[in-house]
């Protein structure tokens, strides 16, 4: 079998049979078959798709190109959630230790950021210290005993994803279902939940732009997962403006630990409500309402701020950076960015503020790019709010000056505004599942 005719076969529109999927994952997972013809191949599948067989194979491939955990001592507890990428999304950080602190099990092993859109374990190593490769039994034993351990893609799990997700990044191979559904549910079948809840996003800032398309991704992933025995439930969620307020790694930490405090209130903590009580209802099999109970009842009693600081202490982080979150680095430069006119913001591209950030420094524009942790954007004004001419919009955060002014031009491109309040969007679109 040879590569070359891979490539040309989908280029050309047909259908990949199952040896042919196969050989790609073993052999570019081996480094047998270059980058080069791997990404030739993704911008193949991006432009000429994948049927739900194809998608399948290539989900199950890429999921057992390498090690799999063994979660069967938690029984029914163990619960995973996974966000498709959005800008400004900490819902791990906050959603992980409420379930965690009613009893379920969260074995979760996230991403870097991709594209515009920033990942978990990015923000996480902004905490020194935190260690976001464990090896398989340390990791479990610390499920085992904080009930909750986040993890990169280290080790052997699913490496076939961790390269064509590095190479995805950087060829412009991203916002494909067949791709998406493939690189979320291997990592999610590797990393063995019994439960698993997916946060599809919506929207300008997701690879998702329309409600059908999500609703396209959702079904595939809940019905892949279903197939290989998971309990699965996906929800659709608003992606049109940034998650909260705060873009950027540490950022994003101090926006989190924010809403464990009980001190912020809004979208970000309406998602994370429901993404936890969806969790805590299939990990704990209990009805969704009840779940909701619990999930509010973690946040305001204090449990899931102490489990969070529990999880990042066990894990090798700082724990005093969550207790006294200014401990953390503050960049260099900052600028404030002001209105050019008055009127509501009428919406906001959060693809565009997503770029805005990684121009920053907040993420990568190549592989091998080093993230500046302190470097982002605090906003102050959301879709639907009227700013006078003159008033912040947001103020930018960096350590390197010569970002700013190309960062504030595509801020203020993100933005358009109007004479009327625009019609409110709702949060949460519907529950695949
Ligand atoms: N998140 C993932 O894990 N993979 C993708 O392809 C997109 C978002």
């Amino acid at each position: 079998m040879r590569m070359y005719d891979i490539i040309q076969k989908k280029r050309d529109g047909g259908v990949l049979s199952a040896e042919e999927i196969e050989f790609f994952v073993n052999g570019y997972t081996a480094s047998e078959i270059p980058d080069y013809q791997a990404s030739a191949l993704m911008m193949a599948i991006f432009l000429k798709g994948m049927n739900d067989e194809e998608t399948a194979v290539l989900t199950q491939s890429m999921a057992y190109s390498g090690d799999t955990v063994d979660l069967s001592r938690f029984g029914t507890l163990s619960v995973d959630k996974h966000s498709t990428g959005g800008v400004g999304d900490k819902t791990t950080l906050i959603v992980a230790p409420i379930a965690a602190s009613v009893g379920c099990k969260v074995a979760k092993m996230s991403g870097r950021g991709l594209g515009h859109t920033g990942g978990t374990v990015d923000k996480l190593e902004s905490v020194p210290g935190y260690r976001t490769s464990l090896s398989s039994d340390d990791f479990l034993s610390q499920v085992e005993k904080v009930g909750v351990a986040v993890i990169g893609q280290t080790g052997n799990l699913a490496p076939a994803d961790k390269k064509m997700y590095a190479l995805r990044d950087v060829t412009a191979t991203v916002g494909s279902i067949p791709l998406i559904t493939s690189s979320i549910m291997s990592k999610k079948l590797a990393a063995g939940s019994h439960s698993i809840v997916l946060d599809v996003k919506v929207g300008s800032g997701a690879f998702m732009k329309t409600v059908e398309d999500a609703r396209t991704l959702a079904e595939k992933m809940v019905e892949i997962g279903k197939r290989c025995g998971r309990n699965m439930t996906a929800l659709l969620t608003d992606m049109n403006t940034p998650l909260g307020h705060n873009v950027g790694n540490s950022l994003e930490i101090i926006e989190a630990v924010n809403v464990l405090k009980g001190e912020k209130t809004g979208d970000l903590r309406e998602v994370c409500l429901a993404l936890a009580s969806n969790m805590i209802s299939l990990s704990l099999g209990i009805p969704i309402d009840e779940a909701l109970k619990k999930a509010e009842n973690a946040v305001e009693s204090g449990a899931a701020l102490k489990k969070m600081t529990e999880w990042i202490s066990e894990q090798g982080g700082d724990a005093s950076y969550i207790t006294d979150t200014s401990r953390f680095e503050k960049p260099k430069f900052s600028r404030s960015v002001k209105a050019t006119q008055s009127g509501y913001i009428a919406s906001m591209d959060a693809e565009k503020i997503g770029i805005s950030a990684v121009e920053l420094g907040a993420g990568r524009a190549s592989k091998t790019d080093e993230i500046d942790h302190a470097a982002g954007i605090v906003i102050a004004k959301k879709t639907g709010e009227y700013v006078k001419k003159g008033d912040e919009l947001c103020v930018l955060f960096t350590n390197n000056c010569a970002c700013l002014d190309e960062a504030e031009h595509k801020y203020l491109d993100s933005l358009a505004f109007s004479d009327e309040k625009p019609s409110e969007r709702p949060l949460i679109y519907g529950v695949v599942g």
